[in-house]
C-alpha cells in the first residue's frame, strides 16, 4: 500500500471535530484563545493523540510543543511541519487546527507503513499565532527563529492585565514531564497546511494550493486623547470629543482605502474611555490593520494613515505607532516544486497561489526554506463560526503534506 492510503480520512475528520469542541461556541465555531484554559486542553488532547501514535513530545520555553518521529540520521537538520492550536474569539474548526492534526495524522502514516526517512520530522503548534488575546501574534514562532526575544514576548499583557509570561508558568505547571527544547534548533524545511480562507480554490474547484508567498502587513494602533466632559452642560466649542474624532478618522481612512487596488484595510478593534453614555470620551485607541501584495504601496499607505490622522484630528491630540511590521515574502521555489510534484503524483489537481492571511511560515521563512498547502474553504469563508472545509479536502491536502515530508526529509540536496 502506497504511504498517502495510509492517511485515515474518517479518523483525521473526527479528531478535528473533536478538537473543535474544546472551546467549541454557539452555531459551530471555536473560541480557544491563545494560553486559555481551553488551549492547554486542546494541548492535552494532542499530546494523547501523539501518544497513541508513537511520537516523541518536547517544548520550549516559548510554548511551542512539538510531536517528533525519529529520522535514521537524527542529527541531520529536521523537517518540520505544522500550524497553531489558538483561534480567534469567533474562530472556526480548521484554521490552524486542520496544520496541526494534518502533521499527526501524516506521522501517524509515516510510522505505520514503516516509510524510512533520513531526517527527522516534527510536528509542531505554535504558541499564539492568531494575536487576538495576545497582541501582535505568531508569538511561538518570532522566538522560535528569534526575531523577538522571550522576554519581550512574556511581557506582553491582555486586556485584563495578565501577560504571556504568567501563562507560561501556568503551562509549565499543566505539562510537567515534558523535555524542554531550546529555540532555533536546526530545520531543513518548514511546510505548513491550512486551509485557503479565500474563495479561489473552491471556485476553481481545485483541491491543492500550493502557496507562493504571503503578502506584507502592517499592524497599527492610533490613539485620540480628548478630555472628559459632561454630555448635557459642555458647549461643542469648549469639548474634546475623542469618539467624534476618532470616527472623522476612520471614515476618511475607509473612503481613502477602498480606490486603492488589492488593498486590505481594516479597523477590527475600539477601546473607549471611559465609554459612559453621559460623559464626551476622553480616549480612543483604535487598530489598523493593513495588507498589500506589495511592499512599496505597503509602505506608502502606511504614511497615508499618519497624515489622515495629522489632517483630520484638531482638537484633541493623538499618535501613530506600528505593532507589527513585515513586507511580502516569497517561499523557497524548490519546496513549492516539491509540493506541486506531490501532488502530480497522487493525481490531485494544483494550482500556486498567494497567501492574504499570515501564518507561522511567514516567521519560519526567514530562518529555513518553507512553504504551505492550501485546501479550499466553503464560500472564503474564515474567522467566522461557519467557516468550512469538505473532509475530501481534508483528505487531499493531508496526503500531499505527508508524501511532501518524506519527499524532503530524504532529500540529498541542499534547498
Ligand atoms: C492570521 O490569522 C492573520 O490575521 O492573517
Ligand atoms: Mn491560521
Ligand atoms: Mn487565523
Amino acid at each position: 500500500m502506497a504511504l498517502a492510503e495510509y492517511i485515515e480520512s474518517e479518523r483525521l475528520w473526527s479528531n478535528l471535530m473533536e478538537l473543535a469542541e474544546i472551546g467549541g461556541i454557539q452555531g459551530g465555531g471555536v473560541n480557544r484563545q491563545a494560553l486559555t484554559s481551553e488551549e492547554f486542553a486542546a494541548r492535552d488532547l494532542c499530546i494523547s493523540w501523539a501518544e497513541a501514535y508513537g511520537l516523541k513530545i518536547t517544548a520550549d520555553d516559548a510554548g511551542n510543543l512539538f510531536f517528533r518521529i525519529e529520522g535514521n540520521e537524527p542529527n541531520l537538520p529536521l523537517v518540520m511541519t505544522g500550524s497553531h492550536l489558538d483561534t480567534q474569539p469567533t474562530g472556526g474548526k480548521f484554521d490552524g487546527a486542520f496544520g496541526v492534526l494534518a502533521g499527526l495524522e501524516a506521522a501517524r502514516a509515516i510510522i505505520n507503513s514503516r516509510t524510512e526517512h533520513r531526517r527527522s520530522i516534527e510536528i509542531v503548534a505554535w504558541m499564539n499565532e492568531e494575536g487576538s488575546r495576545f497582541a501582535p501574534g505568531m508569538m511561538g514562532s518570532e522566538a522560535y527563529v528569534g526575531v523577538k526575544s522571550i522576554s519581550e514576548i512574556k511581557a506582553v499583557k491582555d486586556k485584563t492585565g495578565v501577560s504571556v509570561g504568567d501563562e507560561l508558568l501556568k503551562l509549565q505547571d499543566h505539562l510537567p514531564g515534558i523535555k524542554n527544547v531550546p529555540f532555533g534548533r536546526d530545520v531543513y524545511c518548514f511546510i505548513e497546511a491550512h486551509i485557503e480562507q479565500g474563495p479561489i480554490l473552491e471556485k476553481e474547484g481545485i483541491p491543492i494550493g500550493v502557496v507562493t508567498g504571503i503578502q506584507g502587513v502592517r499592524r497599527m494602533r492610533v490613539k485620540i486623547i480628548g478630555d472628559d466632559a459632561h454630555a448635557g452642560t459642555t458647549p461643542y466649542d469648549l469639548r474634546k470629543d475623542a469618539i467624534e474624532e476618532a470616527s472623522r478618522t476612520i471614515e476618511k481612512m475607509y473612503t481613502v482605502f477602498s480606490t486603492i487596488e488589492d488593498i486590505r484595510f481594516t479597523v477590527g478593534m475600539l477601546t473607549i474611555e471611559p465609554n459612559v453614555p453621559s460623559v464626551v470620551a476622553s480616549e480612543v485607541v483604535f487598530s489598523i490593520d493593513l495588507r498589500h501584495p506589495d511592499s512599496e504601496v505597503l509602505l506608502d499607505c502606511e504614511k497615508q494613515v499618519r497624515d489622515l490622522v495629522a489632517q483630520t484630528v484638531s482638537k484633541c491630540s493623538s499618535d501613530v505607532w506600528c505593532i507589527a511590521e513585515a513586507d511580502t515574502i516569497k517561499f523557497n521555489e524548490k519546496v513549492i516544486s516539491a509540493i506541486e510534484d506531490e501532488a502530480k503524483h497522487l493525481d490531485l489537481p494544483c494550482r500556486r497561489i498567494f497567501s492574504g492571511a499570515g501564518h507561522d511560515a511567514r516567521q519560519m521563512s526567514y530562518f529555513c526554506p518553507s512553504g504551505m498547502i492550501f485546501v479550499p474553504s466553503c464560500d472564503g469563508v474564515s474567522h467566522n463560526i461557519n467557516e468550512y472545509t469538505n473532509q475530501s479536502d481534508i483528505l487531499a491536502g493531508t496526503k500531499v503534506l505527508c508524501t511532501t515530508l518524506v519527499q524532503l526529509a530524504n532529500m540529498r540536496e541542499m534547498l
